[in-house]
């Protein structure tokens, strides 16, 4: 498979096989993560292996993200645990094989911040790229979790460092959909 080709064919995956995928497999696509360009060669990424302890608790932060999102859409539902919404996001995170938490370093200088969040961004698409090559997929979650002090909280991670970047899904793919994208010409300007 040429370069090309594996870009064009990878798809964001969201349902998974129930099948484990191996710790060697995550380490080896944390270290092509770690092979991004990153500005100042800082390497501002971590990656947290989620274990089945940890699971459990950020299932609970999920619960709470969902459940603040209903009141917040559906303020006339009676919001708890039993509200359809919090079980089909509960369900989908059971079957998740593998869950990893990407964060970046935070700094004084927001340029360097901000940049540090693009180093791993780069750094989620490599590993993206070879967990591909290898029949895995991967499903970058950024939704209110990942912004909860519940969260930090549960994974021990200290807010006034690090910043949750991406709650990562990892496993082989059930389905794989289709994609477009438009056409280069549509977003290229040639200045003379
Ligand atoms: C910064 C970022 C945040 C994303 N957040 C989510 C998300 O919260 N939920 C989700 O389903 N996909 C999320 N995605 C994945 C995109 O939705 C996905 O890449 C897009 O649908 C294009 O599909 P493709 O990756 O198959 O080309 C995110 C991607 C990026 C780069």
């Amino acid at each position: 498979m040429t370069i090309m080709q594996l870009i064009k064919s990878r798809r964001t995956i969201f349902d998974f096989v129930d099948q484990h995928v191996s710790t060697d497999m995550i380490e080896q696509a944390i270290e092509a993560a770690t092979w991004a360009p990153n500005h100042k060669k800082i390497e501002p990424w971590h990656f947290y292996h989620i274990g089945q302890k940890t699971r459990i608790q950020l299932r609970a932060c999920l619960c709470i993200a969902v459940k603040n999102k209903v009141a917040r859409v559906f303020p006339q539902d009676t919001v708890d645990e039993q509200h359809p919404m919090v079980l089909k996001k509960c369900e989908k995170f059971d079957a998740i094989p593998t869950i990893l938490i990407a964060t970046y370093a935070l700094d004084d200088n927001k340029v360097l911040e901000e940049e540090n969040y693009a180093a791993l961004a780069c750094g989620i698409q490599n590993m993206s790229l070879y967990l591909w090559q290898e029949g895995i997929g991967l499903q970058w979650g950024s939704g209110d979790i990942i912004r909860q002090p519940e969260t930090y909280a549960a994974l021990g991670i200290d807010a006034q460092k690090e910043r949750i970047g991406a709650l990562l899904k990892v496993g082989y793919p059930k389905s794989i959909g289709q994609a477009t994208r438009k056409p280069v010409r549509e977003k290229l300007t040639m200045l003379s």
